[in-house]
């Protein structure tokens, strides 16, 4: 694999590099509202092939479908339900992936041999403008090698993408920094298989009817992984008390997420402070768990977030990146 190119979004004729990497079947990192992702034409099975090698994921791990506009969903599902259309209208484009029954034509190599399909319409405008101007749909899974932290910016995607992949769009920051809520429409109940920026109530008001959240489910996801999404360095959530305690009398080069401030008497290797507020704390929290990792230190500790409804997509997060 040649260098992999860094693309400005605002350079149009950088969009039209991506464009015509994606149409000739490379690989183009691209950036999404929610964390940045892998792409390749979901229309050619060869290019697909390629996101499973470049990020070490096993072949039986679906991938999303990143779609131009809701009129393309039934290119690529079968039999819809009317609440697949009423969700759509209601948060695409937005960080909502719908799992429906996949359309026959569709290669299995998407799918992970499954029957089911993960769609979403991205809400990213330079990758919205990519998929509109080339009238393409792309295969995206995050663009991370398979386990390892969702990347939230380019330089986070070079860092541990380049040389695998033909090109990153640099699109900045991603604006919630977590991956999409994913809901089933494939069984008599509806059911969100993984927490994300939308939320179960959100869900239940819009459609009228109840949504559930099973936290152990059966299909078959790779975030369904138990452990997944981790930094390289050990981590573990801690209350407050056993964060000011495990601070107190230590050797070890310690790196914290803290949400309250810490007491004066500490002074840990490397420390940031996380927002009180779910939404913000989310779109950080990759990033500074990355940040951690670039510190050098031989622990990360996290300070539990509050256990409400709004906190439950990073406690899922945090549950898959801690190490016990
Ligand atoms: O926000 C996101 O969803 C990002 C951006 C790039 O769109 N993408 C993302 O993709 O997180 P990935 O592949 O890292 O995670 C997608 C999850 C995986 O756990 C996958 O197994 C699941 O979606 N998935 C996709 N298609 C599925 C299907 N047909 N049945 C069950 N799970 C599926
Ligand atoms: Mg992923």
């Amino acid at each position: 694999m040649p260098t992999t190119l860094l693309l400005a979004s605002d350079s149009g004729e950088h969009l039209c590099t991506a464009g015509l990497i994606l149409k000739q079947g490379g690989l183009v990192a691209v950036p999404t509202e929610t964390v940045y992702g892998l792409a390749a034409d979901a229309c050619n099975p060869e290019a697909v092939r390629k996101i499973f090698a470049a990020k070490g994921r096993p072949a039986d791990h679906p991938l999303i479908v990143h779609l131009p506009d809701v009129s393309a969903l039934a290119d690529w599902a079968k039999d819809i339900p009317a609440e697949a259309y009423q969700l759509a209208e209601a948060f695409w484009p937005g960080p909502l992936t719908l799992l429906l029954k996949k359309a026959d034509h569709v290669d299995p190599v998407l799918t992970g041999g499954l029957d089911s399909i993960g769609l979403r319409v991205p809400a990213h405008p330079v990758l919205l403008q990519l998929l509109n101007t080339e009238q393409m749909a792309v295969a995206a899974p995050s663009a991370n090698p398979y386990k390892k932290l969702s990347p939230t910016s380019a330089a986070q995607v070079m860092a541990t993408m380049a040389g695998k992949i033909d090109a990153v769009l640099d699109g900045g920051d991603c604006e919630l920094g977590l991956e999409s809520t994913i809901v089933s429409l494939l069984g008599a109940d509806i059911q969100i298989l993984r927490a994300g920026p939308v939320g179960q109530a959100e869900l239940e008001q819009l459609l009228g009817q109840r949504v559930a959240c099973p936290a152990q489910h059966q299909v078959k996801v790779s975030g369904n992984v138990a452990a997944h999404y981790q930094p390289e360095t050990t981590l573990l959530r801690v209350s407050r008390d056993e964060l000011a305690q495990k601070l107190t009398n230590t050797t070890q080069k310690i790196a914290v997420l803290a949400l309250s401030p810490l007491p004066l008497t500490v002074t840990p290797h490397w420390h940031c402070q996380m927002p009180n507020d779910a939404r913000q704390y989310g779109k950080l929290l990759y990033k500074q768990l990355y940040a951690a990792d670039q510190a050098g230190a031989e622990l990360i500790l996290v300070e539990s977030p509050p256990g409400d409804s709004p906190w439950l997509a990073v406690h899922n997060r945090l549950m898959r990146a801690a190490s016990a």
